[in-house]
């Protein structure tokens, strides 16, 4: 088995240049190794090295601890921000003693919110501009116009240079675009053999629509496809585990070959904390998987044969 690089892609028309796995960075303070900034830079350095440019942060992630842990090994190697691409996300408010006004776990798209999370993932992550700031999940509140204002205010500002959104319907990505005067990027949701809801319920028909890469969230389902005991997580490995003795390949390698077989380009986030993970991870694109392997991956996951 040889190690091969991680392509580039463009993510929409007018998008980024993106690494096609970003890694997700939500675990990194559960890193048994710890997350100092020596710990992160050798992560940040693995990745480089593989070709992984783009990180996936969100303001609340590790109790709104992450961002700044990954910006204090930015610190020491300044020069990485012309290597990578941070994304990251706002809108969710966690009642945590970091935001002691929250009562109540809610959402928060109002212009303010946007604008002050948006100068907050700045300064925590030590960086000139955001790549990407996704809106996290989908607010009931959401007023369209006053979002859009905010993010139109934060791109013609140089703050951020694309927005996206994360876990949003067809129908609410398209009525933020309605009020937007420049494109969204993506719409980052869950997707991996046990969650297939995004190929059926117009998520993915939309990004190909549009050209846009949809970004797949845990991929492997929090790691229960790989250690999980439930039936399916149970049928998905033994699958994964045929077709890898087939291409001379991991099983983990396999699932990622998966989502890349996708017609709309899926970015994959890559949620593990161990390097020779996500080195054996990259080896998935030396890997192609014929169609009839793709419908084998989809029907363990599902439980049974397409109709
Ligand atoms: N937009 C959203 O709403 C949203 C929600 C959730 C996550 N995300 C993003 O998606 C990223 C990835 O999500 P995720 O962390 O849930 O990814 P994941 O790959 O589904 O889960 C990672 C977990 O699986 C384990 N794992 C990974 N590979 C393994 C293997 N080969 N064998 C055994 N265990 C394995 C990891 O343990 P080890 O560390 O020990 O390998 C880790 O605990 C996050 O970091 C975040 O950036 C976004």
């Amino acid at each position: 088995m040889t190690d091969t690089r991680v392509p580039r892609i463009q993510m929409a028309p007018k998008g980024p240049e993106l690494s096609r796995f970003a890694y997700g960075v939500w675990r990194i303070l559960d890193d048994p190794q710890g997350a100092t900034p020596a710990t992160i830079l050798k992560k940040i350095d693995a990745c480089l090295e593989l070709g992984i440019t783009t990180f996936d942060h969100a303001d609340i992630y590790g109790g709104y601890g992450c961002e700044e842990a990954f910006g204090a090994a930015i610190k020491e190697r300044p020069e990485l921000k012309t290597k990578i691409e941070i994304i990251t996300k706002c809108d969710i408010m966690l009642v945590d003693p970091a935001r002691p006004d929250n009562r109540i776990k809610h959402y928060d798209t109002s212009a303010a919110h946007i604008q002050s999370s948006a100068e907050r993932s700045l300064g925590n992550l030590n960086v000139d501009a955001l790549d990407v700031l996704l809106l996290h999940r989908p607010d009931p509140l959401l007023d369209a116009d006053e979002a859009a204002g905010a993010l139109n205010a934060l791109r013609e500002s140089g703050k951020i240079r694309h927005a996206g959104v994360s876990n949003f319907t067809p129908a609410q990505f398209e009525l933020l675009q309605s009020r937007l005067n420049f494109p969204l990027v993506t719409n980052q949701v869950e997707i991996n053999p046990l969650q297939l809801n995004p190929f059926l319920d117009g998520t993915l028909d939309q990004c190909q629509r549009l050209r846009i890469s949809p970004m797949a969230w845990s991929p492997s389902a929090g790691g229960e496809i790989f250690t999980g005991k439930g039936e399916a997580a149970v049928r998905v490995r033994a699958c994964l585990e045929k077709i890898a003795g087939k291409h001379n390949a991991t099983p983990d390698a396999i699932l990622y070959a998966w989502f890349n077989r996708h017609p709309s380009n899926i970015i994959t986030v890559l949620g593990t904390n161990q390097i020779e993970r996500i080195q054996s991870a990259a080896r998935c694109f030396a890997i192609e998987l014929d169609r009839q392997e793709w419908f084998e991956i989809w029907s363990a996951g599902s439980g049974a044969e397409v109709p």
